[in-house]
């Protein structure tokens, strides 16, 4: 079993799509996230419009001892659109052998190391072959290029055939306080069902919670949150990474956060066990009515 950190920490946001750091910021935010235990770190090919790996690399180029501190999670299967792949004639979805091979080659080179921990299809392509996959993946372990698996937005029918051609150990979902569908689409349900670790894309709502535009939902799950924040002498981002780590199928959040501060408080949030009847207060904040 892979053993990753109890918050990843995603790079989504790091560099073209984000605070674009510079070398030096990135190799700063990576030892200061393993100094904090916080050794798992959140890749996809297209991140930065397929930048990020290559900038991230360059930091692990200059201290080639981080490697074996931490897990490399990447993902496959989107073809962006986009002039750093001027042969993508569409944005599309490639989830054939040959693609993932391929973009497994260019991560591990970008990346600048020799295997990935964790490999997901980043979403659902809706010409996917199982089986296809499946022989993706065998080639890619045996080669020691790859040694985990898993999907990412798969729906539990998706996880369901996914789960006939191989051990798909993780999902990676967009799931928090402000997106409820997993709990109740019955993907968190196929995800106990199958042993399939979830984990929470998108875990702090992608900020919008903080965007201050005077949405009511968003003032209902700040004030409940807030509330519970004094109770636990926590931070209202703890509190919502709590209401994650309650669940029983395991939730992992992948924080999306470039600030080594946030990142360092969503860690200390693993330890906050809400109570039920705290929990049901976001979930009913989060939809606006009482349960049945
Ligand atoms: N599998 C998929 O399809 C998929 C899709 C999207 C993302 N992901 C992965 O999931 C990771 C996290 O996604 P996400 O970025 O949507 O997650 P998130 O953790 O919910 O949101 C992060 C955003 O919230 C802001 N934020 C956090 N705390 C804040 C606070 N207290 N006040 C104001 N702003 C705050 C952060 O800004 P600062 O940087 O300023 O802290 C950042 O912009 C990504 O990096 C990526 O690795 C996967």
């Amino acid at each position: 079993m892979l053993q990753l950190s109890p918050v990843i920490a995603g790079c989504m946001k790091w560099g073209q799509w984000g605070v674009k750091y510079s070398t030096a910021q990135y190799l700063q935010l990576i030892e200061e996230c393993i100094a904090a235990n916080i050794t798992s770190f959140d890749h996809a090919d297209i991140y930065g419009d397929y930048t990020v790996e290559e900038e991230f690399g360059n930091a692990l180029k200059q201290k080639p001892r981080l490697r074996q501190q931490m897990q490399l999670i990447t993902k496959c299967g989107i073809r962006r659109l986009t002039p750093n792949r001027p042969e993508h004639k569409i944005h599309s979805y490639d989830t054939s052998r040959e693609h993932i091979i391929l973009s497994v080659e260019k991560s591990l080179k970008n990346l600048n190391t020799d295997y990935i921990d964790l490999l997901f299809i980043h979403r659902p392509d809706p010409l996917m072959n199982p089986a296809e996959i499946a022989e993706a993946f065998s080639q890619l372990k045996n080669d020691g290029k790859v040694l985990h698996f898993g999907v990412s937005n798969f729906t539990p029918s998706q996880m369901d055939m996914m789960v006939t051609a191989f051990n798909v150990e993780y999902n990676q979902l967009e799931v928090s306080v402000l997106h409820l569908d997993p709990f109740h689409d019955g993907s968190l349900d196929k995800c106990i069902e199958h042993a399939i670790r979830p984990m929470s894309w998108g875990p702090l709502g992608s900020g919008k919670l903080y965007s201050d535009d005077g949405d009511e939902r968003n003032i209902r799950i700040l004030a409940v949150a807030n509330l519970l924040a004094e109770r636990y002498h926590a931070a209202v981002d703890q509190i919502l990474l709590a209401f994650l780590f309650k669940h029983p199928s395991g939730i992992i959040p992948v924080i999306g956060s470039t600030k080594i501060e946030r990142l360092k408080t969503a860690y200390a949030s693993a330890k906050i066990n809400i109570e039920r009847e705290e929990w049901f207060m976001l979930w009913r904040a989060s939809k606006g009515h009482e349960i049945p």
